[in-house]
């Protein structure tokens, strides 16, 4: 084994799957951005944890609003990642500029990519002060892609293969092989 420096360890575990969190302001502004730090806290009902920095726009409207939408984009949907992750919501309607085609939440007011994999509506529940705000969310209603969730996320499809953030520029795809 060789060192690694401890401002890189993170990336050891870092490839979960990268979620798009999607978020409306009190004046009905829709953002969007990559949160690659995430995971599962609770089963039932399902909550979830999300590292958002408190510059965020999507951190504003989630204190605003008490809502928020986790998107799980598919692999072939890393250029969005990218492009909602470079600009902030602050001054720009990133669906609009990245043409982005979405639809309402079923349950909240905030917008859904088409193509993702699956999303998870949430209110928020509570947030931990890290320098980053650990917000947590719990699920009020999910819903996956016919061929890319069956009981669980399936990468066996092509609808299932889900994008992992390496670090830096670097993405992974989820594999075919499962184990
Ligand atoms: C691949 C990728 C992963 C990211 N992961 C996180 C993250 O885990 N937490 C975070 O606060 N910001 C993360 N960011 C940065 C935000 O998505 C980025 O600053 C975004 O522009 C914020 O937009 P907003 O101001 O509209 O909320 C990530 C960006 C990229 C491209």
């Amino acid at each position: 084994m060789k060192d690694i420096s401890l401002d890189k360890a993170y990336r050891l575990l870092n490839h979960g799957p990268l979620i798009l969190v999607s978020t409306r302001s009190a004046g009905g502004d829709y953002d969007i951005a990559p949160i690659a730090w995430n995971c599962p806290v609770k089963k039932s009902p399902t909550t979830v944890l999300a590292a958002i920095g408190k510059s965020h726009k999507t951190y504003d409207n989630i204190k605003e609003t008490g809502e928020f939408i986790v998107c799980v984009p598919s692999a072939g949907q890393a250029d969005m990642v990218k492009d909602t992750g470079s600009v902030s919501g602050r001054n720009t309607d990133k669906f609009k500029e990245f043409g982005i085609k979405a639809g309402k939440g079923k349950n909240l007011d905030c917008l859904v990519p088409k193509g993702i994999v699956g999303a998870i509506e949430c209110k928020f529940k509570e947030e931990y002060d890290e320098g980053v705000a650990l917000v947590i969310g719990e699920a009020v209603r999910a819903y996956g892609s016919k061929e890319g969730f069956i009981k669980r996320v399936y990468p066996e499809n092509r609808e299932g293969r889900t994008l992992h953030h390496l670090g830096g520029g670097d993405f992974s795809a989820d594999s075919r092989d499962v184990i």
